[in-house]
């Protein structure tokens, strides 16, 4: 680990300590002191709505037997976790409470347009909602994620087959972290941005090492977990399979070796057209 010059240090608060460590130098994912918020808010769906989507939105699925068996033979599956996981889009959510929902939504659309890199893009978002600690905090807790309907059930029957689970985020750890904790994944399984903040909990900036926060981030993220995968299985190769809704989640496979796009909260045409598996409930797997 890089060293990192003292008056940062002692500027910065990384305000939490999950162990996204992708970048081999420059995470500053150990300063300390941290501020940790291990509160599990979260909302859990009773997965109840088990088979019984009404046709409507089962029409857009594709593939979903070649789908089922994908995920038999994946050794690891990794899920995005905006409009996947859970079904809230968490920038959007926080820039709404901290009252910056409009200028946001035009320049999310802005960047969409191109001339904006992503990285570029995170910054101009975050630039104009500068959340506070302490407006993080409440967001949390007034706004808890709600988890997609029979997440719960898939993530049981995946670690029965001795899947391993990962949550890729361009979202932020302090807000998934709960998400994470209510659904048992452990904080090194997990890849996110990370926000810093001043002693004083004002905003100051996110960390632009972490491969989330760049374009193709999630991919990287996939090479990585690769890697790791190898390293402590013998060099085997794995086979692992991205779920998500967006084109960053499509774009993640390759490396990955399958892409299965979920329609639950959000259908995104275009992602939907290139998929070549597509869900829309995870009731639709039954492994
Ligand atoms: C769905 O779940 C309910 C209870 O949660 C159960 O009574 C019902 O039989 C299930 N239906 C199907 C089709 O599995
Ligand atoms: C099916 O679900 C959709 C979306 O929830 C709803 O708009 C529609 O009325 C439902 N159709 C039937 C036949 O229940
Ligand atoms: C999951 O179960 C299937 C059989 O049901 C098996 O072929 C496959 O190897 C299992 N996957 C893992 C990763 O253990
Ligand atoms: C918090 O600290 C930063 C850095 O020292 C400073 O720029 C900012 O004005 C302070 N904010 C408040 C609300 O005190
Ligand atoms: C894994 O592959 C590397 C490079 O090809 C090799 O040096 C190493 O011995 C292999 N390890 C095992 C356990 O097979």
């Amino acid at each position: 680990m890089k060293r990192l010059n003292s008056t940062f240090l002692t500027s910065l608060v990384a305000i939490s300590a999950s162990a996204s460590d992708v970048s081999t130098s420059t995470t500053y994912s150990t300063v300390t002191p941290t501020t940790t918020l291990r509160r599990p808010y979260c909302k859990m769906t009773q997965d109840k709505d088990n088979g019984t989507t009404n046709g409507t939105t089962d029409t857009l699925a594709k593939n979903i037997k070649q789908a089922n068996e994908i995920l038999k033979t994946s050794n690891i599956v990794c899920f995005d976790v905006d409009s996947t996981i859970i079904q809230e889009e968490g920038i959007d959510e926080l820039a709404d409470f901290c009252g910056k929902g409009a200028e946001v939504a035009a320049l999310t659309k802005e960047a969409m347009s191109g001339g904006m890199t992503f990285q570029e893009a995170l910054k101009k978002r975050l630039d104009i909602i500068k959340p506070s600690q302490k407006q993080i905090r409440e967001f949390i807790k007034n706004h808890p994620s709600t988890i997609s309907p029979n997440v719960q059930e898939l993530f049981r029957q995946l670690r029965a087959n001795n899947t391993e689970i990962y949550l890729i985020s361009g979202g932020f750890d302090c807000l998934i972290e709960p998400v994470a904790t209510a659904l048992q994944i452990p904080l090194s399984n997990l890849f996110a941005n990370k926000l810093y903040f001043h002693f004083n909990g004002s905003y100051a900036g996110f960390d632009t090492q972490q491969v989330t926060s760049r374009s193709g981030g999630k991919g990287e993220a996939i090479k990585f977990i690769r890697q790791k995968f190898q390293q402590f299985n013998n060099n085997e190769s794995a086979i692992i399979t991205m779920i998500g809704d967006g084109a960053t989640d499509l774009e993640a496979s390759p490396p990955a070796d399958y892409f299965i796009g979920y329609g639950g909260n959000v259908v995104r045409e275009e992602v939907r057209h290139r998929a070549n598996y597509y869900l829309t409930n995870f009731n639709q797997i039954q492994l």
